[in-house]
């Protein structure tokens, strides 16, 4: 907690990834936090202290500020609040985006004639907050959230930047002071520009992925090319940093493959396609087909082979699923006829996937052994084991495995 600064009552509704995390980070700076979410199970958790998602560091951070944390089921504990923040998720829909959560959150404020300042954090297609205002008659500030799963705490308080829309300079200011300590670069704008510096930016990291990711096919293609070394090469150049030029098995996760779909139809919508955006997707899409065909032309057909897959999460330091590349590599593999058995450091449960109870007991036996997620851990695993190493995510040192993403076969 931090000593002598004005305190502020928030309210975060929506306690996912980004509201639960911003709670646990605003409260520690000493301010009061009331947490809302419909979902009674969640709140009753959050009451007895436990973090109802896996984030390195959450669960300290709850326990740290715990006098300060109030979680309720019910929206009028928001009335004593001085700002608000709308965290409610944005799920995948035929037409792109399900906005149903964030304007419901809205009409309960709205019922409730609450009036004090209020930030949708949630990632909102343009033309949201202006939704926003014509249905409920309240106007918003747009501050999206730009945390990364598995280093939420990190990218929270230490923010590259803070991006703040909307029209009332007021409430503007309300929530610059929220996020001063963080002492982050402010860029203050309108709605529809901070709505889609959100979008812009998953979209350009996830081109960064599928770029890197066709540069990794096409050394897959020539003798003594290897993309690791293509890419470190490209990344000392400052225009183009080595950040998300992984190569691998392609973006995963709750964020990059439904904001790029989401982005790509509301720009098909407004009659400007983002071809690019497009492009990324297809490459994405096309990444564990890609991946199963190599091993299959390597070795012959996954038909009645052991495989053991290291790694179920999207990615590493996280125990989320969804849309998860892995996972849907132990699918495509057992459509095969192979039998899969899966190991991951924190997921002891996957649905539709077993999972052994150590990377030993998942290798033992196995025919292949394939790094699903790039969890650090797995460096240090003994891969002196029968069973081939296939390096899907470019974790260890090309000489130990029999075949690696991005290097001539
Ligand atoms: C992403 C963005 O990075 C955050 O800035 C954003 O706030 C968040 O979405 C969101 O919209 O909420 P996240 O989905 O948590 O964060 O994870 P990333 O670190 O971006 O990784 C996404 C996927 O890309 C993972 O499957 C990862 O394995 C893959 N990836 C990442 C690569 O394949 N190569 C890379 O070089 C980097």
């Amino acid at each position: 907690m931090v000593e002598g600064k004005d305190l502020m009552k928030i309210g975060i509704v929506g306690l996912g990834y980004v509201g639960l995390v911003t709670a646990a980070v605003l409260a520690d700076q000493g301010n009061e936090i009331v947490g809302v979410d419909t979902d009674p199970e969640k709140i009753e958790k959050l009451r007895s202290g436990k973090s109802v998602i896996f984030e390195p560091g959450l669960d300290e951070l709850l326990s740290a500020n715990v006098e300060r944390l109030e979680f309720s089921s019910s929206y009028e504990k928001l009335l004593s609040a001085d700002a608000i923040f709308i965290c409610v998720s944005t799920p995948d829909s035929t037409a792109g985006i399900d906005l149903k959560y964030v304007f419901s959150a809205f009409e309960s404020l709205r019922k409730l004639k609450v009036r004090k300042p209020v930030a949708i954090k949630s990632t909102v297609i343009p033309g949201t907050a202006g939704s926003v205002l014509e249905r409920t008659g309240i106007g918003c500030v747009s501050n999206p959230e730009f945390l990364r799963e598995g280093t939420a705490i990190h990218d929270s308080v230490h923010p590259e930047r803070v991006v703040i829309g909307g029209i009332d300079k007021e409430n503007i200011a309300v929530f610059r002071e929220i996020w001063k300590f963080t002492s982050a670069p402010v860029i203050e704008t309108t709605n529809e520009n901070a709505e889609l510096i959100k979008y812009a930016s998953n979209s350009f990291l996830a081109v960064k992925i599928s770029f890197i990711n066709e540069i990794a096919n096409l050394c897959e293609l020539i003798p003594e090319c290897d993309v690791n070394i293509v890419a470190e090469g490209m990344g000392l150049d400052p225009r183009i940093s080595p950040l998300f030029l992984r190569a691998g098995l392609g973006f995963g996760g709750s964020c990059l493959p439904k904001d790029t779909r989401a982005i790509l139809k509301f720009s098909d919508t407004m009659g400007a396609k983002l071809q690019i955006v497009d492009a990324a997707i297809r490459v994405n899409n096309d990444r564990v087909h890609h991946a199963v065909e190599r091993i299959e032309k390597m070795y012959g057909s996954l038909g009645d082979r052991k495989v053991c897959i290291l790694g179920i999460a999207f990615k590493d330091d996280t125990d989320d699923v969804r849309y998860s590349k892995s996972w849907e590599l132990a699918k495509e593999i057992e459509s095969r006829g192979a039998r899969v058995r899966a190991y991951d450091p924190v997921l002891h449960h996957a649905s539709g996937v077993e999972v052994a109870k150590s990377p030993e007991e998942c290798m033992k036996n196995s025919d292949f052994i394939i790094i699903g997620t790039e969890w650090n851990e797995f460096r240090n695993l003994n891969f002196e084991t029968p069973g081939k190493v296939i390096d899907l995510r470019r974790l260890l040192d090309v000489e130990l495995v029999d075949l690696a993403v991005g290097k001539h076969d």
